[in-house]
């Protein structure tokens, strides 16, 4: 990194970090490396990215829900991941580049989005294991990022959180509702955990040192904890949850250690990590056809609202 930081002006580059370590926020207009706009428009798109198609997933249970009130706050849930979606792309955006091309990086496979969204969701306890972990997992990454140090994606993580909160909250209640159910149910909810917990782990992106971008973020405070200490704080919150309701981590080695003060845990296939990654998950070619259908499908409305936007503007110059 440090080669590809020669062409910025010294002189620049040290007021930059000296704002930086002053925990002072970087705006739009504010002079910055292009590594750093690069690594923002690299990260923020796919954060984006990951919260539309993650609606997809919990999409499928809306005409399923097992009640009207269930219906109503899976409907509420995802209609604030869209939002998500909406503030991110906007903080994107300010770093220059359009909507429609964040759009066409990932419908050419270009940008990623979280690869914990590219497996299916086949039961009811799916919505409460991605509420609960999916959405558990996203708080520990979103809180931290609250502090980032660029000024639009850390004022989109304060309301971003606070409705995350709710997503981890309803997820939980579905997975302790199950438990008092039935023995099916209760086997329903353990399945799902069991199908969700090593994904959710991935979350947090490979271990610190074989993680490509995080020294330099650190530095820039585009990140403000690591890879494996948000991961770590993640498991140490959740494990308990999961005994309260009586629920098991599909894990041997999750257990307490008092000296760390951390529970144990085995390691994460990184073969599956990577290779959901690279397009072969069980859903990747699913999620991606459907939002490009959509994003297609939707082409009038978005044509709509841009000519209703213009005639709007011509009447005000006119008036
Ligand atoms: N899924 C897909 N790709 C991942 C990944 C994951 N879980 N974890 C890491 N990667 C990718 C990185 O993007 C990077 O690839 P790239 O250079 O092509 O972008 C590569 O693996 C190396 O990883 P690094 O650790 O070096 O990358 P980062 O420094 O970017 O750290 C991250 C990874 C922790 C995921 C960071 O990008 C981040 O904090 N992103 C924002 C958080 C985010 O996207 N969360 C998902 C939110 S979705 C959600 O909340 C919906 C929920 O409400 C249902």
């Amino acid at each position: 990194m440090a080669h590809e930081l020669e062409n910025e002006d010294p002189i620049k580059l040290a007021e930059f970090q000296a704002k930086i370590d002053a925990e002072i926020k970087i705006e739009p207009k504010d002079w910055m490396p292009e590594k750093y706009r690069q690594n923002l428009v690299r990260q923020i798109s796919q954060h984006a990215h990951s919260e539309v198609i993650g609606m997809q997933p919990e999409g499928n249970w809306v005409s399923r829900a097992p009640s009207l009130r269930s219906k109503k706050i899976l409907m509420a849930k995802i209609q604030d991941e869209g939002g998500h979606g909406l503030y991110l792309y906007c903080a994107a955006e300010t770093l220059g580049v359009t909507r429609d091309q964040y759009i066409k990086w990932l419908h050419e496979g270009k940008a990623k989005y979280a690869s914990v969204f590219n497996y299916p969701s086949p039961t009811w306890a799916d919505m409460g294991a991605i509420g609960w972990l999916v959405d558990g997992a996203a708080i520990v990454n979103q809180v931290s990022l609250q502090r980032t140090s660029y000024g639009p994606y850390a004022r989109a993580m304060v309301r971003i959180c606070m409705e995350e909160s709710f997503h981890q909250r309803q997820g939980y209640e579905i997975m302790d509702r199950l438990m008092q159910g039935s023995e099916a149910q209760r086997k329903m909810a353990q399945d799902a955990l069991d199908r969700w917990w090593w994904p959710s782990l991935m979350m947090f992106g490979p271990h610190d040192a074989d993680s490509a971008h995080s020294s330099q973020s650190m530095k820039w405070k585009i990140k403000r904890e690591s890879n494996d200490d948000l991961r770590q704080q993640f498991i140490d919150k959740t494990i308990p949850q999961a005994e309260l309701i009586g629920l098991k981590v599909p894990d041997e080695k999750a257990i307490w250690n008092p000296e760390t003060n951390h529970y144990d845990f085995s390691d994460i296939d990184w073969d599956e990590f990577w290779n959901v990654i690279k397009g072969n998950g069980p859903c990747n070619k699913q999620r991606l056809d459907h939002h490009i259908k959509a994003h297609n499908d939707g082409e009038w409305v978005r044509k709509a609202a841009q000519a209703y936007a213009m005639k709007q503007n011509n009447k005000l110059q006119t008036a």
